[in-house]
């Protein structure tokens, strides 16, 4: 029996191939490839380049691998791109996130780990944010994944489809073997090395007013190592016949941009030449 792994060639998901993989479990990766690389993944990993949203092939899968479970990290999942284009992220994260799930419970399939995320909550009223807050987007991204974590509850109540819904905050580093790779990139960690390789000239900065000691925006940053291994032990309480839940994978501190780039001065010797942009960008 097998877990059916989407988005297994993206950033995150293919590092939580490697941790399945290295534990001994049986794995099946769907991707589309829009944003993921084929060579994220070793080739010995049974791979089906092809759409969440296709059911045929879906059916095909689960017949030919006995799906014992899914991880779903396949997704549109950038902020601003959502509130230019929010039908995209709806037909995609929403309309073919349904025929996914749908699918798999036609098949059988009674567990899920769903990659959700912090922008879920919208505007934090307390920091650390407890997953007990208020759930109210800010974009069609945070909106696309909220919808899915209330589809995975009533299926729960209807349907015994037990899950655990993870909300990241923000990813970060790479193994030996994988890392983050988005083109364009979005991501501040990445630009802030490509700055210091001298592929870019200077780090964007968007906003230097924000009420926090330097003015730059904090964010919390995860481990990707240490997401990949959440996921496998969501599984496994799921496997042990554990409730669904719904749980925040952050550290509970954040750092600011200007941190960030600090240490990356520090562990780089470069200089990381900045450029303050006056519109603040929402990044995820
Ligand atoms: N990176 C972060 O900091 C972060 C934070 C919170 C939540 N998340 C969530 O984690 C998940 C993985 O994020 P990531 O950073 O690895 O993103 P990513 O873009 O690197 O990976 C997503 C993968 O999904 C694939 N995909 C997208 N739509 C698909 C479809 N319809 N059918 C098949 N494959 C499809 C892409 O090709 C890509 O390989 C996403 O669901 C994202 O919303 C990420």
């Amino acid at each position: 029996m097998a877990i059916l792994v989407t988005g297994g060639t993206g950033y995150i998901g293919s590092v939580a191939v490697e941790c399945l993989r290295s534990r001994g479990e049986q794995v099946v990766v769907l991707d589309d490839l829009a944003r993921g690389h084929r060579a994220a993944l070793n080739s010995d990993v049974p791979f089906y380049r092809g759409d969440v949203g296709d059911r045929a092939l879906l059916a095909r899968i689960a017949h030919e691998y006995e799906l014992e479970s899914c991880i779903h990290f396949a997704a549109l999942a950038y902020v601003e791109e959502s509130v230019a284009e929010p039908v995209k992220y709806f037909e995609n994260n929403v309309e073919k996130g349904i025929a996914l799930i749908n699918e798999l419970l036609q098949a059988g399939v009674r567990r899920m780990v769903f990659s959700s995320t912090c922008a879920t909550y919208g505007e934090p009223e307390q920091i650390p944010i407890p997953e007990q807050s208020p759930q109210w987007p800010k974009n069609p991204y945070g909106w696309s994944k909220l919808f899915l974590e209330r589809l995975l509850d009533s299926y729960d109540v209807a349907y015994g489809l037990k899950f655990v819904a993870l909300r990241y905050f923000n990813a970060a580093g790479a193994t030996e073997k994988c890392g983050e790779h988005h083109d364009p990139e979005s991501h501040l960690i990445p630009n802030v090395i490509s700055t210091a390789l001298g592929k870019q000239p200077t780090i964007p900065i968007f906003g230097d007013t924000y009420l926090t000691l330097d003015g730059t925006a904090i964010r919390d940053y995860v481990h990707v190592a240490d997401l990949a291994e959440a996921h496998v032990r969501a599984l496994e309480y799921l496997r042990q016949g554990g409730e669904s839940d719904f749980l925040n994978l952050g550290t509970g501190r954040g750092f600011s941009v200007l941190e960030v780039i600090e240490c990356a001065r520090q562990v780089t010797g470069r200089q990381i030449p900045i450029r303050i942009e006056s519109t603040a960008r929402r990044v995820r």
